[in-house]
């Protein structure tokens, strides 16, 4: 080898090892990344979901006599009984206060409907005669777009409410 030979391959090494640090910290930082953007806007791991397609009569009246209504169930949970029906959801508007964690039964009272929240994980398809069980924890204040994705008909567009998350008092 000529010192030349010697010199550009030396160099090249180098070059080729900067690469590699380069590679490394760019896929260091695209996981960091990405872990950021699924725990914070998304809100990972607070979402379960199940479906029980043979409500007892006892949970049909539940369901019945709370249809429309935001329910507390703890100090700091709440439950929601939502019925999709060709073009809009019941009830439209839904409160609830910032950190609430909120349990969604959803179900279709005539063909199937999507029921999504825009921003977070929540996405089930809504059934008849099935109720579709979500839960989510609504961490920051600001509206939530609930809409239906899967198309209903003529006005499938147009089937859209809204989760409003209120910032909690001052105590
Ligand atoms: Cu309901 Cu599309």
């Amino acid at each position: 080898m000529t010192p030349f030979d010697e010199a550009f391959h030396a160099s090249a090494e180098r070059h080729e090892r900067a690469f590699i640090v380069c590679v490394i910290v760019m896929m260091a930082l695209l996981t960091v990344a990405t872990m950021f953007y699924v725990v914070h806007d998304f809100g990972l791991v607070t979402t379960t979901q199940s479906f029980h397609s043979d409500p007892t009569a006892a949970e049909r009246e539940v369901a019945a006599a709370d249809t429309g209504r935001v329910v507390k169930t703890g100090p700091n949970s709440y439950a929601v009984h939502i019925t999709g029906k060709a073009w809009r959801w019941t009830p439209g508007v839904i409160h609830v206060p910032e950190g609430a964690e909120v349990t969604f039964y959803v179900t279709s009272s005539d063909v199937l409907h999507g029921f999504e929240i825009q921003g977070t994980p929540v996405n089930l398809t809504a059934v008849p005669g099935v109720v579709g069980t979500v839960k989510y924890t609504f961490h920051r204040t600001g509206v939530f777009r609930i809409i239906c994705n899967e198309y209903c008909g003529m006005v499938h567009h147009a089937m859209i409410g809204q989760v409003i998350v209120d910032a909690r008092a001052a105590e």
